[in-house]
């Protein structure tokens, strides 16, 4: 169990500020509620104390014996600010102390993560801009804002993350500290096929296969995090679109194939972490097959699918990284990491990421554990953690391999 503290500002997406405190204790954390006096005026005290089992006060005049102000900082293992408005961001840029959750901030040893959500202009305003350089500066995470639907008729960045990706982040940060989170990613374009393929078999079958695209949306969610321009080319999957990210939806390999080529080509970054279906039924019935009818088939003789990574490392652009994933199993002809050299070697790619999957580990399960192996012969190994954990351990792999970001 973790001490979180979770500083709520004065913006109408102080109500997700609820969802996201609920996700923290459904986690088993120990949540602290410091909000600014004006997020009171969207959500009130009792919410943040009955959905967080503490105390919640916004001045250093309460509890004066239990000295909040240095304490509630000092013991924290995390500070969120979600929402972080315009003011509080200069606030804590500046080092005010004006209220109890500046004040925690400059008590706090711990990662702080600020989840911005304001007016698009304010946003861009070059004030807010430096204040945010200045709170990065100095160590503190600053997720970008989402893209989308703000308080008004009005869309822009500005939106906050949905609760789900901001406790999926700060989870990462807890685990691995800010560094997790950086944005080594900013100014880079990222594209991400996640999910399986579903090859139709006649109109309401088809062939498929058991990946929930978790892992695909993890990277996709966290090289939004750290700065990219992400689009993620989903096979078949239900999942929210994470923030800040474009999905496009595909259902075969070959829709997938296109959908790949057409994103990559101004890509710094591919990921085929998709499990592509390697086989298709040769012929798709128009109507239903049916049992004792003239349509009920022998057999399904099934014609091989394209290799979409081989393709996209052979259409490789100057400077872009392909990167592969292989999911591997040892047997007699050798172990999982020898498998995974001879597919790295025969696909082509400049990474390949391996999962082992003796006793079927991996698929729809939330933790994961990989090997990140390059073309140089390098051998990464990314501990066993939640899957955003898993994919900023890849990132970091991925992006010391990235060259100077091209200008403009
Ligand atoms: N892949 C692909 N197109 C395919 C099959 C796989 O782009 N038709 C990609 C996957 O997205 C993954 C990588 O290739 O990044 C490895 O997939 P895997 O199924 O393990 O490789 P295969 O070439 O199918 O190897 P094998 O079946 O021999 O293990």
């Amino acid at each position: 169990m973790s001490r979180i503290v979770l500083g709520v500002s004065g913006g109408v997406a102080a109500y997700k500020a609820a969802l996201l405190l609920r996700a923290f204790t459904e986690s088993g954390h120990d949540v602290r509620v410091v909000p600014t006096p004006s997020a009171l005026h969207f959500v009130g005290a009792a919410t943040f104390e009955a959905l967080s089992g503490n105390p919640v006060s916004t001045d250093v005049w309460t509890d004066v014996p239990e000295v909040a102000h240095v304490r509630i900082g000092q013991e924290a293992d995390l500070v969120v600010v979600a929402p972080a408005t315009a003011d509080l961001l200069a606030r804590a840029a500046t080092g005010r102390a004006d209220d109890l959750l500046t004040a925690t901030l400059l008590t706090a040893h711990c990662p702080v993560v600020f989840v911005p959500a304001m007016h698009t202009e304010m946003w861009l305003h070059p004030a807010t801009q430096e204040n945010v350089a200045t709170l990065r500066r100095r160590g503190s995470v600053v997720l970008p804002p989402a893209v989308g639907r703000l308080t008004g008729p009005d869309s822009g960045p500005g939106r906050l993350p949905e609760p789900a990706d901001i406790a999926a982040l700060a989870a990462v940060v807890l685990e691995h500290g800010a560094d997790a989170l950086a944005q080594d990613l900013t100014g880079r374009r990222v594209v991400v096929s996640a999910g399986g393929t579903r090859e139709p078999l006649d109109p309401v079958r088809y062939l498929g296969n058991r990946s929930s695209g978790k892992q695909g949306w993890a990277l996709a969610r966290v090289a939004a995090a750290r700065g990219a321009d992400v689009v993620l080319v989903a096979a078949n999957v239900e999942l929210p679109a994470p923030f800040g990210v474009r999905v496009v939806p595909v259902g075969t390999a070959e829709e997938l194939r296109a959908a790949m080529l057409a994103e990559s080509v101004d890509a710094d970054v591919v990921v085929m972490s998709a499990a592509v279906a390697d086989f298709r039924p040769a012929e798709v019935a128009t109507t239903k097959m049916k049992k004792g009818s003239a349509s009920e088939p022998d057999s399904i003789p099934l014609v091989r699918n394209p290799d979409v990574l081989a393709e996209l490392v052979t259409k490789r652009t100057p400077g872009q990284l392909v990167v592969g994933f292989a999911a591997e199993t040892g047997d007699a002809d050798g172990d999982v990491l020898a498998h995974a050299r001879a597919k790295l070697a025969r696909k082509g790619s400049d990474l390949l990421v391996v999962n082992d999957v003796s006793g079927g580990q991996v698929f729809g399960r939330a933790e994961n554990a990989v090997v990140v192996l390059a073309s140089d012969g390098s051998a990464t190994e990314v501990p066993p953690g939640a899957k955003d954990a898993v994919a900023a351990g890849i990132w970091t792999a991925v992006s010391s391999r990235l060259g100077t970001p091209a200008e403009g």
